[in-house]
């Protein structure tokens, strides 16, 4: 187990206007983070920071379409003219979109790489150079357990979720002798909106109520309930501030498994 950062903690956390983003704010906020908030409403993200400046807390609302290929270098531009350099940035921005096959079109899996995949990649590539020069950062993605398994209806999704845990896989390979550590944290179902509006489309539909939807949701976690946004944030400033080895967790286990403690060392072709 590494020692706490001891460098003051600036933090990106992307998708923080609501849901998971807004917990994990408010848990790192309480520890002290300077945080850049990140979301595409701008006035929901103004009201987030202004309610975690009320608390004493430092936070810069950077409203950004990270589905944008040229908004990483601005962002990380932007927090560090704020804050000073980043010290970690938590990938958690997402949507979900849930379609058939038949209907999954090459748009809705673009979009999906982008946000999940290509938007993480472009933040490392920003932040990155910096923190190899200071010889320490953190980069945490917000993935799940469709990163881990498939799930039905959800093709795009699903194939930017495994995306997303390879690339951190690839990248807490490469950063390890820089002192960067790389997580891809893996949660089931999470009561947020994301999960409120599947179920409703689901009711939409006239299959069920979207209570039960709701229900067979929790029921598919291992876990056997839905997680709570609360949970998946301990487990995100957890990892932030002990810093262990390991890049991947599964969170729909009781208690967290590591799926691999030590990232491979050497190249593969
Ligand atoms: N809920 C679950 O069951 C669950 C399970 C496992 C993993 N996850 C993952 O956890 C993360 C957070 O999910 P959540 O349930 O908290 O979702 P949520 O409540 O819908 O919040 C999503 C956040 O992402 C932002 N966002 C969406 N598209 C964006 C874009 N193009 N650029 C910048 N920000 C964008 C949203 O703000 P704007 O709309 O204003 O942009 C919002 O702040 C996602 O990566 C999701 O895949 C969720």
């Amino acid at each position: 187990m590494n020692e706490p950062t001891q460098l003051p903690a600036v933090t990106v956390v992307t998708g923080s206007s609501r849901g998971i983003g807004s917990a994990i704010a408010d848990q790192l906020a309480a520890a002290g983070h300077r945080l850049v908030l990140v979301a595409r409403d701008a006035t929901a993200l103004a009201a987030q920071a202004e309610r975690l400046r009320a608390r004493g807390a430092a936070a810069l609302a950077a409203p950004t379409d990270l589905r944008d290929p040229t908004a990483a270098a601005r962002l990380i531009a932007t927090a560090e003219a704020a804050f000073g350099p980043v010290t970690a940035i938590v990938n958690n921005a997402g949507t979900a979109p849930a379609e058939k096959i038949e209907r999954t079109s090459d748009a809705m899996l673009q979009e999906t790489f982008a946000l999940h995949v290509a938007a993480p990649l472009a933040l490392a590539r920003a932040a990155v150079p910096g923190m190899k020069q200071r010889g320490h950062g953190t980069l945490l993605q917000l993935a799940s357990t469709a990163g881990l398994r498939g799930y039905p209806f959800t093709s795009a999704y699903t194939a930017a979720k495994h995306g997303m845990v390879g690339l951190s896989r690839a990248l807490a390979a490469e950063l390890a002798p820089h002192g960067i550590r790389v997580y891809a944290l893996c949660p089931g179902f999470v009561d947020t909106d994301i999960t409120r509006t599947a179920a409703a489309a689901v009711a939409a539909r006239g299959k069920s109520t979207a209570d039960q939807a709701f229900a067979r949701m929790a029921a598919q976690n291992r876990i056997g309930r839905m997680h709570q946004p609360e949970e998946v944030a301990a487990a995100v400033a957890d990892l932030l501030h002990r810093r262990p080895t390991g890049c991947v967790y599964d969170l729909d286990r009781d208690p967290p498994v590591c799926l691999d403690a030590e990232p491979d060392a050497e190249p593969r072709p």
